[in-house]
């Protein structure tokens, strides 16, 4: 039976060896880089309400779902799926939501790899003092400079995608618990500085405003779509990766527990990262909604000007370049899981291929910000449209067949039964409100609005 099964890639330690991976996880690019900007594109305030309701009415309740499959599972997604469904008397086409997963993954690395490797780049940019007393208009023209070259971006992606496949290669459980104990708090202290940066020498006020102050008018349609695909991305719900990671969980752990430590760890890593960016692009004129760059365009202002900016600029870079490899690992981890169960390969083999997969196609994202920029779909680069299919469309709808096949189509008993909640109030809250009604519908609706269909 379920309760006996044992994940063949092993399993974590503790409870908080799971917490840290899974908010390893979460916590990356997306909530650094990728809230900031899409937050500054699409007009602050009421974006962030709608990201933030979407996190708890949905992101948290799938997250739950997603945990509790992969551990009664205890295989990689697309087994998971397979045999949850077999033993649930389910058509097998389920599987192929565990391959969705696998598909998302890709394409998701393959961007994400090359944005982590500006981060590597401003490491040494930082580090070597190139942005002391620079201006709004020296940072911009730094990072125009390091993306309009394509061999530069190809170098820094290769490198990052090389690190990640010998982490995974090595499994994921060795070294990881340790590093994201000792770093995910180095991030968050930086991050607090950084708030307190922009409190003295930003616009706070006015970034605050931005943020927290809804002004429905900015939003539409795709706002509101782009927050909810947003709120799949920074929890890494909706193709796998925390399923994977929930087949590594030891029996005993409370999955409602670790679902909400690790949402509000990453709510706040976000929140504050938009705190410390938001004061520094008013105080300095520069424009909200200046896109993929936005990080690398304003925090350099900040390091150029603080007291020891070089020390602290070229930890706080080390410091994301952790988080997205944290991100990174799990990203791909569903992929290499999968080849290890089915292939006999070794993890080692499995590794090179997918690191290899994910780099060729890398090559889309290196391109789209040079000599493709022109290349367009639907007004999108090859870049915008990867992450597009991915957040708004991919990940949401996964996410939405998640909570189908957990709360209408596993029976009570074996959900029940997995996530062994203390109290049958909270129980019947997630169940038959949160999972069943609010998350899927609520997924339905913000894809019908998108279309045009509720107009
Ligand atoms: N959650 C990660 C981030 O915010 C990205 C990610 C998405 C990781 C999906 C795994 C799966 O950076």
């Amino acid at each position: 039976m379920a309760e006996e099964r044992q994940s063949i890639h092993g399993q974590w330690s503790s409870r908080m060896a799971f917490i840290l991976a899974a908010t390893g996880s979460a916590v990356g690019l997306g909530n650094i880089w990728k809230f900031p900007y899409i937050t500054g594109e699409h007009g602050g305030g009421a974006f962030v309400l709608v990201y933030l309701l979407c996190i708890f009415l949905i992101g948290i309740p799938v997250m739950m779902a997603e945990i509790l499959l992969g551990r009664r599972g205890r295989q990689s997604p697309i087994n998971t799926m397979r045999s949850l469904a077999k033993e649930e008397k389910l058509p097998a086409i389920w599987k192929y939501l565990g391959w969705m997963g696998v598909l998302a993954g890709f394409l998701i690395l393959s961007y994400y790899s090359v944005i982590a490797g500006w981060a590597l780049a401003y490491v040494f940019r930082t580090g070597s003092g190139l942005f002391t007393g620079a201006t709004s208009d020296g940072a911009q023209t730094i990072f125009a400079e390091l993306i309009a070259d394509p061999e530069r971006l190809l170098a820094w992606h290769t490198l990052f995608v090389v690190m990640t496949m010998i982490i995974v290669a090595r499994g994921v459980k060795s070294g990881l618990e340790k590093a994201v104990r000792y770093l995910m708090p180095l991030l968050i202290g930086i991050l607090v500085m950084l708030v307190g940066y922009a409190m003295s020498e930003g616009a706070f006020q006015e970034g605050l405003h931005f943020l927290f102050d809804p002004d429905f008018s900015k939003l539409d349609e795709t706002a509101i779509l782009t927050a909810m695909g947003h709120s799949f991305f920074t929890l890494s719900l909706g193709m796998g990766a925390i399923m994977v990671y929930g087949s590594y969980l030891p029996k005993n752990t409370s999955i409602t527990k670790t679902s909400i430590i690790v949402a509000l760890a990453d709510t706040a890593v976000a929140l504050m990262a938009g705190m410390a960016i938001f004061p520094i692009v008013f105080a300095n004129g520069m424009e909200p909604g200046a896109g993929p760059g936005l990080i690398f365009q304003t925090l350099p202002i900040a390091f150029g000007q603080m007291p020891g900016g070089v020390f602290f600029g070229t930890l706080f870079f080390v410091l994301l370049v952790f988080a997205a490899w944290t991100s990174a690992i799990s990203l791909i981890e569903p992929a290499v899981a999968w080849l290890v169960e089915n292939h006999g390969q070794t993890r080692i083999y499995a590794s090179v291929i997918a690191g290899f997969v994910t780099w060729f196609v890398g090559l889309a994202t290196v391109f789209s910000f040079n000599i493709w920029s022109d290349v367009k779909y639907w007004d999108m680069t090859p870049f915008d449209l990867l992450d597009y299919l991915t957040s708004n469309i991919m990940l949401p709808l996964g996410g939405l067949l998640i909570a189908v096949f957990t709360g209408w189509l596993m029976s009570r008993q074996s959900v029940q039964d997995e996530l062994a909640m203390r109290y049958k109030g909270l129980f019947n809250f997630w169940y038959g409100v949160l999972i069943r009604v609010v998350a899927p519908f609520g997924v339905i609706v913000v894809f019908l609005n998108a279309i045009g269909v509720l107009d």
